[in-house]
């Protein structure tokens, strides 16, 4: 059964999504790009995360490939870049993402990382899409718990409807006071990255050995664990089709508390406040 995380208002949304960064950079692995998508979709990943920086508007034209026909089955995530982030600014960025994209809605418009514009300005502009019905909700990302105070003080701001910040096993400093300060909100927090970026964290003898336990990969068990609270999404990317297979089967898999324990031992929670990392 495909799991799923609510937003605040109740809504609930697929736990376990795709990512695309680094999609659409090159022509010629589009199509294949497109199939690994959609193969994630046909096995319940249909939550996809974007943005217009990826491949400079390609990885959101390999997603508009991937969702034709599909459209309605999607739940699509894009993200503006700070730059972008002024009134005018945001209200253009976000027609061209439609443009590319090849819909009439984003279903969360996220702010890629603080930048200059005034929060409160890039907030206005958001509720201004939600109510034009150009995206149905909107949140930010990289935004430490100071950024989630400062935003959820502004009028509106409490409308943000997630966080997507790094999250795997080797990155876990939002344990200590960001990810309880979205859960006492209710809001999902979204893991990028949930596989490391498959560097060093996939060559981790405890996610190896829980692997072996479970009869799955090290991958698959990273995945297992960024989901474990319910209230987090996890958004990994694979451009292979046997990859995207497997991302597909970690949903299903349910860490024990010994996995945990083990998983732990290896990979400390934070003891201390730690600077919110950022790819
Ligand atoms: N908001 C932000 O600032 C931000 C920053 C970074 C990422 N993100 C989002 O989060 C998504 C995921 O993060 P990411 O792309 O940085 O890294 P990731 O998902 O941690 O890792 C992607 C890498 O893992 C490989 N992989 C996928 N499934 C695997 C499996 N089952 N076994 C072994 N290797 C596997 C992929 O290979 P193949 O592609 O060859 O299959 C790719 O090289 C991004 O694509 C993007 O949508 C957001």
């Amino acid at each position: 059964m495909t799991r799923m995380v609510r937003l605040p208002d109740g809504t609930e949304v697929p736990a376990l999504g795709q990512g695309t960064w680094h999609m659409g950079e090159n022509a010629g692995r589009a199509e294949a790009e497109a199939a690994a998508l959609r193969e994630g979709i046909a096995h319940g990943m249909t939550l996809i995360d974007t943005a217009e920086m990826y491949g400079d508007g390609g990885a959101e034209r390999v997603v508009a490939r991937a969702i034709a026909g599909l459209r309605d089955r999607v739940f699509l995530v894009s993200k503006v870049y700070p730059h972008n982030a002024s009134a005018a600014g945001v209200a253009r960025a976000c027609e061209a993402s439609l443009k590319r994209l090849g819909t009439d809605r984003i279903d969360l418009y996220l702010l890629h990382w603080r930048g200059n514009h005034p929060l409160a300005e890039t907030v206005g502009a958001f509720g201004k899409l939600v109510a034009a019905g150009h995206i149905r909700y909107w949140g930010v990302s990289n935004f430490d718990t100071s950024d989630m105070e400062e935003l959820a003080a502004l009028a509106d701001g409490g409308r943000c409807a997630a966080n997507q910040v790094l999250y795997h096993p080797d990155r876990r400093g939002i344990e200590f006071d960001l990810l309880p300060w979205c859960r006492a909100r209710g809001m999902p927090a979204m893991a990028y990255s949930p596989l490391g970026q498959a560097g060093r964290l996939l060559r981790s003898p405890a996610l190896a050995s829980v692997g072996a336990r479970h009869g799955v990969s090290a991958a698959q068990v990273a995945i297992a664990w960024s989901l474990r609270d319910g209230n987090t999404i996890s958004i990994p990317k694979a451009s292979s089709l046997a990859h995207v297979a497997a991302n597909a089967a970690a949903g299903a898999v349910r860490l024990t508390a010994e996995d945990l324990a083990e998983i732990d031992a290896a990979h400390p929670p934070p003891p201390r406040k730690q600077a919110l990392g950022m790819l």
